[in-house]
């Protein structure tokens, strides 16, 4: 387990997203007005960069590219989304956002082939 301080509370507008570097893993940081959330920055759809295309409002992070949608508190899917966020582990010390990095997290994303299941079941 390693805690790592992020920044500070009023780095982060309310109802917003800032990504930070954390000795060298990109952190995106949500400020839900009452609490914080840490996911890793890209959308789980196409690697899109949430801190440009992410909109929060409501709890509800939605991705402007394609619509896919998350509750923030949870990472949970809603509207278009195939695929729920995922979080890390964060806390809040004083002014400090501390975040818990065990590992950088990342999606799998699939190759951009179009016709690539033609003949295995054979
Ligand atoms: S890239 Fe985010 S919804 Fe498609």
């Amino acid at each position: 387990m390693s805690w790592k301080r992020v920044c500070s509370a009023n780095d982060v507008a309310a109802n917003s997203l800032k990504q930070f570097d954390v000795d060298g893993v990109p952190v995106l940081i949500a400020n839900l007005g009452d609490e914080f959330r840490a996911y890793p920055p890209l959308c789980p759809h196409m690697e899109e960069r949430l801190e440009e295309s992410g909109i929060c409002e409501g709890g509800l992070l939605t991705c402007s590219k394609h619509l896919w949608q998350w509750e923030m508190r949870t990472g949970e899917m809603r509207g278009e989304a195939e695929k729920p966020l995922l979080l890390y582990e964060l806390k809040q010390e004083n002014d400090d956002v501390l975040v818990n990095i065990e590992k950088e997290l990342e999606y799998e994303y699939e190759e951009d082939s179009e016709e690539d299941d033609d003949g295995f079941w054979d």
